[in-house]
């Protein structure tokens, strides 16, 4: 039976534990797991553009012993050029594995139906599990645990918050998201990562006041205002947003020690300020290398999971 990795409500609190730690022990031997994906080739379908995810995931899976083939938007013009089921049987006769960077998270979902390998979530317009998981790692070694750290999310109601919520909550940690009216956190992923909080005693405080939401913070988190696949709604999400930057005064109430987070792309000047981001309390480079350990542990556990 194959396994993805679509979103993070597929996967139990033990299972994000088990993850983890594979991170934690492919960052200190970059070369464990080295030929896990020995013989094996895994496809990156990107409708949008990247950094951080396509070089992460082309370096992992070449660490791993796999082959990468990456197909671009205008390769493969998903949904348009033929069905998308069409696309995942296709391609489940070629490759051992798909990554998937999409536009609509249906389309994510109809790989994963359709496909008979694995298929990962390279983010979507709702999820973006890869980064949360990332950013797990990056709070735990900063704090040493991740039980009861205090993270703030200032910002849009979008794709990374509510990835951060579930894997929050998968690991007892707080989270406090302050949106602006009209832009919150998706109902369904609030009441999923709810629902495991009382199992793992994480709070989750929903508020339109970043103030209340970065007092005290461990953590604080921002995010673009303006997600790849929204660029006509700039001008009205960029006034909406007015009162949502991430600047001195408002890390200024989060706790003295905290760290600050932004998955990337950033713009300075908008949901957080220069000298936040470039400051001494911002972890962001340690974000983006985490990235390459966590995914390169999706993979030995996708395809470790696979040979049970
Ligand atoms: N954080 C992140 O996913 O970056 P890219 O869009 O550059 O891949
Ligand atoms: N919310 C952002 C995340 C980018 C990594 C977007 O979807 O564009």
């Amino acid at each position: 039976m194959k396994r993805d990795f679509i979103c993070l409500k597929d996967y139990s609190v033990q299972e994000v534990q088990n993850i983890l730690n594979l991170a934690k022990q492919v960052k200190h031997n970059p070369r464990h797991g080295s030929d896990y994906l020995k013989g094996k080739s895994l496809t990156l379908i990107f409708q949008k553009p990247s950094n951080r995810t396509r070089v992460s995931f082309e370096t992992g899976i070449h660490q791993l012993g796999g082959n990468v083939i990456y197909l671009s938007p205008d390769d493969i013009s998903l949904g348009k050029r033929e069905p998308t089921a069409d696309v995942a049987k296709t391609l489940s006769r070629y490759v051992n594995g798909i990554v998937a960077r999409v536009y609509k998270h249906q389309d994510i979902l109809d790989l994963a139906k359709y496909a008979t390998v694995p298929v990962i979530n390279a983010l979507s317009d709702l999820s973006h599990p890869c980064q949360a998981l990332a950013d797990l790692v990056t709070v735990q070694e900063r704090f040493g645990r991740l039980k009861d750290v205090r993270m703030a999310y200032v910002g849009d109601g979008n794709n990374m918050v509510n990835s951060l919520l579930l894997a929050a909550s998968r690991v007892g940690m707080h989270i406090s998201v302050a949106t602006p009216k009209g832009y919150e956190a998706n109902a369904e992923y609030v009441a999923l990562a709810q629902e495991c909080a009382r199992m793992t005693g994480s709070k989750i405080v929903l508020t339109h006041d970043p103030r209340e939401a970065v007092s005290g913070a461990q953590v604080v988190y921002t995010d673009t205002w303006v997600s790849m696949g929204q660029e006509e709604e700039s001008q009205k999400r960029l006034k909406d947003f007015a009162g949502f930057q991430v600047d001195a005064a408002l890390a200024a109430l989060a706790d003295k020690n905290y760290i600050f987070m932004h998955c990337l792309p950033a713009h300075r000047g908008q949901e957080v300020a220069e000298d936040v981001i470039d400051g001494p309390h911002s972890v962001i480079f340690d974000e983006a290398e985490n990235r390459l350990h966590v995914q390169k542990a999706i993979m030995i556990f996708l395809y470790t999971f696979k040979h049970l």
